[in-house]
């Protein structure tokens, strides 16, 4: 069975048990503090789990893309190490909300494992939680009498908390698991080893592949659990671990999810996998990180410092890093790895497929740049090692070489061991730890538990059509942000726009008889519609008049339409290759983030310009659909983003069928004209084949215009408003420039004037012919020239000039060519002695030297000391 079989069959079998199939989810989280990432199936339906939603439909399966590589479930470590950890990785899951339960999860997950898959059943092992005193929380009984059903009962195992009770985070949905385990060796090993011993022990071939969560409650803030409202089975199946066990393979990169990529890797590098231990080892690092970081970026996270772009950053980086030691790869790589993955996955996963290019060229970027830092980070060690006393770097000099070059720890250990010295591992260690508590205090952000006012709900969101409403409050918490304390509000009903989509939330406040209160902000968490406020209302049970700050509101709406049209008018100015990569839209301004590889030249600036504006004095009225079954959403032509989740039923923005329509979820003006004046005040490039625009359209285009034309009136005025202004500004300009020239002459000819003024003054004694004397000239270019000037007429000159350089005080020696050849004098030395009397300093050749200062009335004093100095 290859994988593409054993994936469909996973989703067949669920879709014949009643469950509805539904896509992957992003890989990138966009309205969750909790979590970066996805790192499981049912983090898209968190929701559901917590009651802040309901879904359509109560039984669900899926394959969902997954990254483990950041807080509570991060395994990039053994990543590549081991055979059977990934970075991205798929989980096939079943859920039902509030429907079946232990039973049937149990019954269905059997089945198919033994009969649609054909596992042998005296491989497998299930597990199931033994309870925990401290968390008030028993033996799960029931798991085990359905599983007896089933499998006998010594291959029954307990399992503590640990490894039997799943929980999404540090806060979220949680519940006892059950997970199934698969011993994957040899007869001969089996009958020396009995497989349960090895089942949770970090085994590679006795191994989980499934776990099934009963989601019964919530881990909050205090650490405390609370019921949930009901009872879900939320579960999760490692693919590519079931793709090993049915392809009766030893090793996850031997099934074909992995061979092609390093098959690839392989002939790329000359290098035979399963050779040596650790070009397999970066093979499979390679491998495995190309495909978390290509669907990142596909699902619209670009590498950066910050964020969920840092831990991206820090995946590619540690695939370079194997790539430059173990498999020589000193040239970019890894992005010739995305078309094959693109075409691997392209019928489950569409999204790499049809970015391929851009995937690749920011991944190209983003690899070059890394592999110029970790050469000039070898340079860095390299002093580094001249420098060393005791042969050991020290935690700081280590710490510098991650921080500033991307070097990880084990990368300079490897390379201090090669060279024979070592590295103070301990003392790096307590500088990442100062440097956490250092980024944990700056982002210092604590999240009380909600409060629950009246009965939990989730808030109705009126303001498509309502700019004030009355409202009651649901729920509340307190949150600490930068040391600031701050109430997040939930209401029943709502006209505040929370933050999505790119649009900023809306502002405004709630009131009644007794006290306002601003909302300062609005943004989602999940589904749910938080506001903010700055201080927490006193009567929390009272109906207050909730009103929105109608002015940020329709300057957003402007903007946010605007941008619709510039979308549209991208694609037909520029191609079809454009895609949004992301967007911001505020009262202020639109910044729009897309797909396109080269600059855009000034005639394209202007031709989108004149299109928007086309489009807004058509004044197109805005055609709003909403509840529109994505399907037919699609069929109509709308633009979806990458990256985006939509749900079954979307909003549909059209303004002209034939020229914009978007699944978007943010608030648009009721007709263009609206708008009033589109304007792109800057177009510059975000990272490797991302362009962005901004611009700014009503009010604020035309605060705009109006600054730019009273520059300009103000030029003409100061020019006396000719008729001509261009004309007139480069006659100018050509004037001046002649006048410099001959400025330029003159200053020329009095250089020469007096430097034949200096030639007469030239003392012949001792031999040579001396020149002591103050000279005001206009520039230091001029003074050279004289020097070098009167050094071609005496051969046994010494000149030695005090001048005054444009108020600046200046000292010149010259030594003209066969004085020079005798070493009496040395032009540096003297000048140097002399800068001493205007508080300066300078130097040269043995006979040419220069020095400024700060003292101009020193400069008598050094003609009266160079006297003395050549007496
Ligand atoms: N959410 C469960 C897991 O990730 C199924 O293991």
């Amino acid at each position: 069975m290859d994988s593409a079989s054993i994936r469909r069959k996973f989703l067949d079998f669920f879709a014949s048990k009643g469950h509805a199939i539904v896509p992957s989810a992003p890989l990138v989280l966009k309205n969750d503090p909790t979590l970066l990432f996805t790192n499981s199936g049912m983090v898209q339906f968190k929701d559901y789990f917590l009651g802040n939603a309901t879904s359509r439909q109560p039984r669900i399966a899926d394959t969902q893309k997954c990254l483990r590589v950041s807080g509570k479930h991060n395994d990039l470590e053994e990543v590549g190490i081991d055979t059977y950890h990934h970075t991205l990785f798929e989980m096939l899951g079943n859920w039902s909300f509030g429907d079946y339960f232990k039973k049937e999860a149990i019954e269905w997950a059997w089945e198919l494992l033994t009969e649609v898959y054909k596992l042998p059943k005296d491989r497998l092992y299930v597990t199931v939680f033994e309870g925990d005193s401290k968390e008030n929380l028993s033996f799960d009984q029931e798991a085990h009498d359905y599983w007896k059903q089933f499998i006998a009962e010594d291959r029954i195992l307990n399992g503590n908390k640990k490894d039997n009770f799943w929980e999404m985070g540090e806060m979220g949905p949680c519940g006892p698991c059950s997970e199934i385990h698969v011993d994957l060796r040899t007869e001969d090993e089996v009958n020396r080893i009995p497989g349960k011993e090895l089942v949770n022990n970090d085994h590679p071939q006795v191994v989980e592949i499934w776990n099934l969560v009963f989601m019964e409650f919530n881990r909050k803030a205090d650490g405390s659990l609370e019921k949930l409202p009901a009872q879900h089975v939320d579960t999760g199946m490692g693919f590519e671990r079931l793709c090993m066990a049915i392809q009766k393979k030893t090793s996850n990169y031997d099934t074909d999810v992995f061979s092609p990529l390093i098959d690839f890797i392989g002939e790329a590098a000359k290098v035979k996998y399963k050779q040596d231990e650790k070009s397999d080892i970066a093979m499979r690092v390679i491998a495995d990180h190309v495909r978390a970081v290509s669907f990142a970026i596909a699902d619209g996270q670009l590498p950066s410092n910050t964020g969920a772009g840092y831990v991206i950053r820090r995946i590619l980086r540690r695939a370079v890093r194997y790539g430059f030691t173990f498999l020589n790869f000193k040239e970019p790589f890894i992005h010739k790895l995305v078309p094959v993955l693109g075409n691997q996955l392209k019928d489950v996963f569409p999204e790499l497929e049809k970015q391929k290019e851009y995937v690749g060229k920011v991944i190209l970027e983003e690899e070059s740049s890394f592999l110029r830092t970790l050469e000039k980070g070898l340079k860095r060690l390299e002093i580094i090692e001249t420098d060393l006393k005791n042969k050991t770097v020290s935690g700081e000099q280590a710490f510098e070489l991650y921080d500033t070059f991307g070097f990880p720890l084990d990368l300079t250990s490897l390379i201090a061991r090669e060279r024979g010295f070592s590295v103070d591992e301990q003392g790096f260690k307590a500088e990442m730890e100062k440097q956490k508590s250092r980024s944990k205090a700056a982002a210092a952000k604590e999240t009380g538990d909600w409060f629950l006012v009246g009965e939990d709900q989730k808030p109705e969101f009126i303001g498509y059509d309502h700019l004030s409403t009355d409202v009651k409050i649901v729920k509340y918490r307190k949150i600490k942000q930068k040391n600031k304390e701050l109430i997040q509000l939930v209401f029943d009903r709502t006209p505040f726009y929370a933050e999505s989509g790119g649009q900023v939330g809306d502002i405004g406040y709630i009131e009644n008889a007794n006290e306002k209160i601003f909302i300062i902000d609005t943004k989602k968490e999940n589904e749910m519609i938080v506001h903010f406020a700055e201080k927490l209302p006193e009567n929390l049970n009272a109906t207050f008049h909730a009103q929105v700050d109608k002015r940020k509101r329709m300057l957003s709406m402007d903007n946010h339409s605007a941008t619709h049209l510039l979308h549209a008018t991208l694609r037909q100015v520029l191609g079809k290759h454009v895609e949004q990569k992301g967007s911001l839209v505020s009262d202020k301004i639109l910044r729009f983030d897309f797909s396109h590889f080269t600059a855009m030249t000034n005639d394209e600036i202007l031709k989108v310009e004149d299109i928007v504006n086309q489009k807004i004095r058509e004044n197109i009225k805005l055609d709003e659909k909403r509840n529109v079954p994505i399907e037919k959403a699609k069929s109509l032509g709308a633009m979806a983003l990458f990256g985006e989740k939509y749900g079954d039923f979307v909003r549909v923005i059209t303004f002209d069928p034939d020229f914009s329509v978007e699944l978007c979820g943010g608030t648009h003006v009721p007709a263009t004209g609206q708008i009033g004046l589109f304007k792109i005040i800057s177009e510059s490039s975000v990272a490797a084949g991302v362009r962005r625009i901004e611009a700014i359209t009503a009010d604020g285009a035309e605060q705009y215009v109006r600054e730019e034309l009273r520059v300009l009136d103000k030029v003409r005025e100061l020019l006396k408003n000719p008729k001509d202004l261009i004309t007139t500004t480069m006659n100018l300009l050509e004037e001046k420039h002649a006048l410099e020239k001959k400025v330029e002459l003159f200053q020329q000819e009095q250089a020469n004037l007096l430097k034949d003024q200096l030639a007469k003054k030239a003392v012949k004694s001792n031999g040579y012919h001396l020149i002591i004397e103050r000279v005001t000239v206009a520039n230091a270019e001029a003074l050279k020239n004289i020097a070098y000037g009167l050094r071609n007429q005496f051969d046994d000159l010494l000149l030695i000039l005090a001048a005054d350089v444009e108020s600046k005080p200046q000292v010149t020696v010259m030594i003209g060519e066969k004085l020079a050849l005798t070493n009496k004098y040395h032009a540096g030395n003297l000048v140097k002695e002399l800068a001493k009397e205007i508080e300066g300093g300078g130097g040269g050749q043995p006979f040419f030297a220069t020095a400024g200062g700060k003292n101009l009335n020193g400069l008598n004093a050094v003609l009266e000391k160079a006297r003395k100095l050549i007496a």
